[in-house]
This record gives C-alpha cells, structure tokens and sequence, in this order.
C-alpha cells in the first residue's frame, strides 16, 4: 500500500503507487474503497440532493468520470453491505510533488450520528500514512458548522477566509480554509 520509492528532485518522496489510497480502514472498523464508474450516478445524485445544496458544491457526471479516471485523483466509497453508497470521499493532488493533498469533498447520507467524525479521521490518517502527505487542505461554506467541527475535532486548522468567494443561489457565501499538517500531528502525538 506505500508509495514506491521514487523521489522528487529536491530529495522528497513522492507517492507514485496507483494503489495508495485506494482502502481506507476507519478506527471504527469502517472499509472505504476506491469507487468504481458505476457508482458515480450515486455520487451524483447524493451531492446534488435538495438538502445537500448548502453544505456542497455539485458537478456533473461528466466531471466526476474525468476526475475518477486521474491517477491524481481518488474517490473512496462506504458501502452498505447491499452494496449500495452510504458516503464518499474525494481527493485530489494525491501524486503532488509537494506532498500538499486535498480533501475536495466528503458527504455522508446521514448526518449527525458520528459516521462523519469517523470518516474523516480514517482518512486523514490515511494520507498521512499512505501517501506520506505534508499538508492535507479543504475549503468548506463559512455557514457548515457541523462540517468546520468535524474537521477541527479531525486535526485541521483555521488557516484564513476566502470573502464571498463561492455564489450559492441567492448569495456569496466566505469559504473557510483549513489544514492539517504532518509536524501538527507528530505535535499532537507529544502532547
Ligand atoms: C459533514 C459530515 C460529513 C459530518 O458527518 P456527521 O456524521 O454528520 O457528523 P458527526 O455526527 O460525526 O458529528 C461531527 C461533529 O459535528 C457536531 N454536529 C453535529 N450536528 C451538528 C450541527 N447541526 N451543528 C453543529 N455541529 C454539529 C457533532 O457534535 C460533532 O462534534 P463533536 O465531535 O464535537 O461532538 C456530514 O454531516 C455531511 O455529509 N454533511 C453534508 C455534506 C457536508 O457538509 N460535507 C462537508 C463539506 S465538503
């Protein structure tokens, strides 16, 4: 599961396996896996549902096959056990030279049971493991509470706002961006 050993001009690793990220197991024993093309007409519709609208940007299906096709890329999928998708998780930049790793989108069915905060630290933990990030970034609406929390109780870090950046319909919303770096979690663990 590690990346092969091939390095960056500076000296740095860098992650080149087509395997890295692909499984993804949570504290709570919860198996994320590589998400097939068949699945993305779920991915799709979940992120576009109604209710999704104002915690999630959507983009087409179309979208989503070209990023699922990107070595760089990396969609992960809960199933149940019928198979069918109770949350994903997208990432990007997962080959970066600078080791920095995005954590573009993560979307559970259900919210507020505790799935989430499990997901997430899984695959923080992942990257870091991995794919031996440096820095693992997201963007999330100002407004999504339960996500900010989320990701603060997963590591991350205010880092800034970015202004009336995304419009969602009726109105600019700011974009808070955070951060988890490897030196904060090596710092964590010493505490
Ligand atoms: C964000 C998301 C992944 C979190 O998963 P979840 O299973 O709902 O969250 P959890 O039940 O694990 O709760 C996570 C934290 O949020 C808190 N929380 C739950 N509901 C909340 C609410 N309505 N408002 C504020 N905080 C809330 C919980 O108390 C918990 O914090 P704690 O660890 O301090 O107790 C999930 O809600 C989701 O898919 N939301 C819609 C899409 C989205 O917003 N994605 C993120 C942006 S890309």
């Amino acid at each position: 599961m590690r990346p092969s050993a091939r390095r960056h001009r500076t000296g740095r690793p860098v992650a080149t396996a087509s395997n890295v990220l692909d499984r993804v197991v949570t504290h709570a024993g919860r198996v994320l896996e590589a998400a097939r093309a068949g699945e993305i007409d779920e991915i799709v519709a979940l992120e576009s549902r109604p209710d999704m609208q104002a915690y999630v940007a959507s983009w087409s299906r179309e979208r989503h096959l070209r990023n699922l096709a990107d070595p760089n890329w990396r969609y992960l999928v809960l199933r149940r056990p019928a198979g069918t998708i109770e949350g994903f998780a997208i990432l990007s930049d997962i080959l970066s030279a600078h080791r920095w790793l995005n954590l573009e989108r993560i979307i559970m069915e259900h919210h507020g049971s505790g799935l989430g905060s499990d997901v997430v630290r899984g695959v923080v933990d992942a990257v870091f493991a991995q794919a031996e990030a440096h820095r693992l970034q997201l963007d999330v609406y100002e407004d999504n509470t339960r996500a900010r929390r989320t990701y603060e109780a997963a590591g991350f870090v205010e880092e800034g706002v970015l202004r009336d950046a995304v419009w969602r319909g009726d109105r600019y919303v700011s974009l808070v961006v955070m951060s988890v770096l490897s030196s904060d979690r090596v710092a964590a663990q010493r505490r």
